[in-house]
């Protein structure tokens, strides 16, 4: 077991299982018991999370509506169920002009997309769908985004966030 070749083999097979149960546990929603590669993959979701989106979003995705910035835990599913709103998700500047590359934001929506919402059947984004996304910047952010919410979703079950300009406190 100890020699350089079964190391080898180990590490190899390890880093298969790790991808394999990154798009499983992606596909199953975080639940099944976790193997060590992919656990180390979640976790760097997670921390590249905290470290670049949970200061306004907080660590659970509630953000601060009162503030303009949406609770993703309600928006997140309805803008999940069209192709327009799959796009927003990492069209919206807080993801596409973030520092991540796009491998970094697959896997961190990847992560972060049946954390919030809670469904295991979510199709994976790819690094090539986020590069394509993130080839086409929105002109105005708020209008688009109040168009997908508003139409392809039935509407918001909470009062629109409104605009920057509008917060008092
Ligand atoms: C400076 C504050 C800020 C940071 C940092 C930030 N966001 Fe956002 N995010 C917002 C605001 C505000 C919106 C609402 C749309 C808009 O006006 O841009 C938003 C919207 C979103 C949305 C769409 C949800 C919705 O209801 O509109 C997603 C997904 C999102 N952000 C992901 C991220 C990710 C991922 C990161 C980290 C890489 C991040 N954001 C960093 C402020 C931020």
């Amino acid at each position: 077991m100890g020699s350089p070749q079964a190391r080898l083999k180990r590490t190899a097979a390890q880093r298969a299982l790790g991808a394999v149960g990154a798009m499983v546990l992606a596909s199953a929603g975080l639940t099944p018991s976790l193997a060590a590669n992919a656990q180390a993959d979640l976790r760097h979701a997670r921390d590249t999370y905290l470290l670049h989106c949970s200061g306004c979003h907080q660590p659970d995705g509630r953000g601060k509506p009162s503030a303009g910035i949406p609770d993703m835990r309600e928006t997140a599913p309805l803008l999940l169920a069209t192709p327009a709103g799959r796009a927003f998700l990492i069209q919206v500047p807080g993801t596409s002009a973030s520092a991540l590359s796009n491998s970094e934001i697959a896997g961190l929506m990847n992560w972060l997309l049946p954390a919030l919402s809670g469904r295991s059947d979510l199709k994976p984004f790819s690094a090539e769908e986020v590069a394509s996304y993130r080839s086409q910047p929105l002109d105005d952010v708020s209008a688009h985004r109040a168009a997908i919410l508003g139409t392809g979703a039935g509407g918001l079950p909470y009062a629109s966030p409104g605009r920057r300009s509008d917060v008092t406190d």
